[in-house]
């Protein structure tokens, strides 16, 4: 795992988006697996500045978000659909035909989410998958104990989670209890993973999934077994991570090692 620990949020806002710029450049019809939640704000904030500067441009990209609530249609103020569209699409030149999440409001959601999987797979998979990491060690939605064999389906929520999202809801009670998320397995077939985390709040998951035992009760340290994982830490998420010094001394302030890795 390659673990970039920058001075502060922004910091890690603006490397993490260089990451993405570098990829688009090099490769401008590349399938992007997006992320949600309050993380990436400033990161979609950050590429649609890079965007009206003229540095990136995202007509010929796809893109695959990780998950979405059941039960709520993609007009529902608090689904991910909206989201995406308030946060990143409307603010840059992505094809809306291209742009893809789970269908939270399906008839079917598990037909909905086998047929997700299968779309990502016909797009020839993701080139790049943007992850952000809950306080419990989830990725996507792929909460503790969730099979690190698991492929795109329905999740039930941890009351956590929901307590973490309920900010977004008027109340508990109406925070979703449901979610299609691609799975475990589905995000380690990413080319490569970008996973941000920012603020203290995050630091022990951070260690957990870095430096902890491979184990599905924390589902983020499945990214150890990944060939290609990037971490971006901002130093309040960094400061519970024992080898701290190590990863400072591999990649100071972030940069690329010294042999380019
Ligand atoms: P957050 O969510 O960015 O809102 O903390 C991250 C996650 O739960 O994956």
């Amino acid at each position: 795992m390659k673990v970039l620990i920058l001075p502060d949020l922004q910091a890690a806002i603006a490397r993490a988006a260089d990451i993405i710029v570098k990829t688009v450049q090099t490769k401008p019809d590349a399938v992007l697996g997006l992320a949600t939640g309050g993380t990436m704000l400033p990161l979609y904030d950050e590429l649609a500045h890079r965007h009206r500067a003229g540095k990136v441009s995202f007509a010929s990209t796809t893109s695959f978000n990780l998950d979405e609530y059941i039960g709520l249609s993609p007009e529902h103020p608090c689904s991910y659909h909206h989201y995406m569209q308030q946060a990143f699409f409307d603010h840059v030149d992505i094809d809306p035909a291209r742009t893809h999440l789970p269908k939270g409001d399906a008839s079917d959601p598990q037909a909905a989410a086998d047929d997700y999987e299968a779309r990502i797979s016909d797009a020839g998979g993701i080139d790049l998958q943007l992850l952000g990491i809950g306080q419990n060690g989830h990725i996507g939605f792929n909460e503790p104990t969730a099979s690190l064999g698991s492929r795109t389906r329905i999740k039930t929520l941890t009351r956590s989670t929901r307590e973490a999202n309920q900010r977004y809801f008027r109340s508990f009670d109406e925070t979703p209890q449901y979610a299609i998320t691609t799975g475990v397995a589905t995000i380690l077939e990413s080319r490569k993973c970008l996973l941000i985390a920012t603020g203290a709040a995050k630091a022990e998951a951070v260690a957990r999934m870095i430096e902890g035992p491979l184990a599905a009760v924390c589902p983020a340290s499945a990214l150890q077994l990944h060939k290609r994982a990037t971490v971006v830490l901002d130093a309040e998420a960094a400061e519970q991570l024992a080898l701290r010094d190590y990863y400072e001394t591999v990649h100071p302030d972030g940069r690329e090692s010294a042999f380019g890795g």
